[in-house]
């Protein structure tokens, strides 16, 4: 057993989403213009995918990682940051496939389709097909992701299944509103994180993380490391997650 296991008192988080936020601010502090701070925030999610992908295969979770890395509110922002995003989303996924590869990492997306570029979409495809059989971490960008938006979209084809007689209104349970989101087949948060220090959910896996414990840590996420998830995901193995139920220990 490595000292990582035994930080972690072998509780690890077997679903991880972040909020990366702070990208802006930290181009701001360094007089710099916005898309550099994205820039750079490419760079810790290419640290903090490989740190996950590694704390997978040697300590056995998280198995599941999801980014909040543009949602449809952030269509509100100014073209040429928007541009320079969508540019660096295409630059990304191109050159982070190999990487992918070599971790084992399965890509995903969720996030309504329309309105993003055809080039984004078409590195999108070929991350997702060129790392569909890898069985390791599997690595979520919600991209043009929002909360709302999914639960409207999940509600509307529950709506369809209703109306075309495949499924009675009365048989509606949670798990049909979970099987009809965007992460259908896929465990709930156990774990949000959110980075520069603002205290709210964004629009981000409403419905999900109704059970998840909230890490807010200060850092801005281009200055985000290993360091700083160790120290989320050690703050995760001391919380007692009680699900509404009485504490077993007391
Ligand atoms: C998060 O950083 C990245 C995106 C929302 C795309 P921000 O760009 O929101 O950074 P701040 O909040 O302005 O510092
Ligand atoms: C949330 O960050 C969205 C992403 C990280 C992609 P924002 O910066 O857009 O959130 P608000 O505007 O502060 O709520
Ligand atoms: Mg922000």
């Amino acid at each position: 057993m490595s000292d990582k296991v035994d930080q972690f008192g072998g509780r690890l988080p077997r679903h991880i989403a972040i909020i990366m936020d702070g990208n802006g601010r930290w181009a701001l502090g360094r007089g710099l213009d916005r898309a550099l701070g994205h820039r750079a925030g490419a760079k810790t999610v290419r640290t903090i995918v490989t740190e996950c992908a590694r704390l997978h295969k040697e300590n056995g979770g998280p198995d599941y990682l999801t980014l909040y890395s543009f949602s449809m509110e952030n269509w509100k922002r100014p073209i040429a940051e928007v541009a320079a995003l969508m540019q660096m989303y295409i630059e990304y996924m191109r050159l982070e496939r190999a990487t992918m590869m070599e971790n084992n990492v399965r890509f995903h997306q969720i996030g309504r389709l329309d309105h993003l570029p055809p080039e984004v979409l078409d590195e999108m495809y070929a991350t997702l097909d060129e790392t569909k059989n890898n069985t390791g971490l599997t690595l979520t960008l919600a991209l043009n992701y929002g909360s709302r938006a999914e639960i409207t979209d999940a509600v509307r084809a529950i709506a369809k299944l209703a109306a075309a007689g495949k499924i009675r209104p009365d048989q509606i349970d949670e798990q049909t509103v979970s099987d009809n989101l965007y992460t259908a087949g896929m465990p709930d948060p156990d774990l949000l994180i959110r980075t520069a220090g603002e205290m709210r959910i964004s629009n981000y896996l409403l419905w999900q993380i109704s059970y998840a414990e909230l890490f807010v840590s200060p850092v801005l996420w281009p200055d985000f490391t290993e360091a700083h998830l160790q120290e989320a995901l050690v703050s995760f193995s001391q919380r007692n997650r009680r699900f509404g139920a009485l504490d077993p220990a007391k």
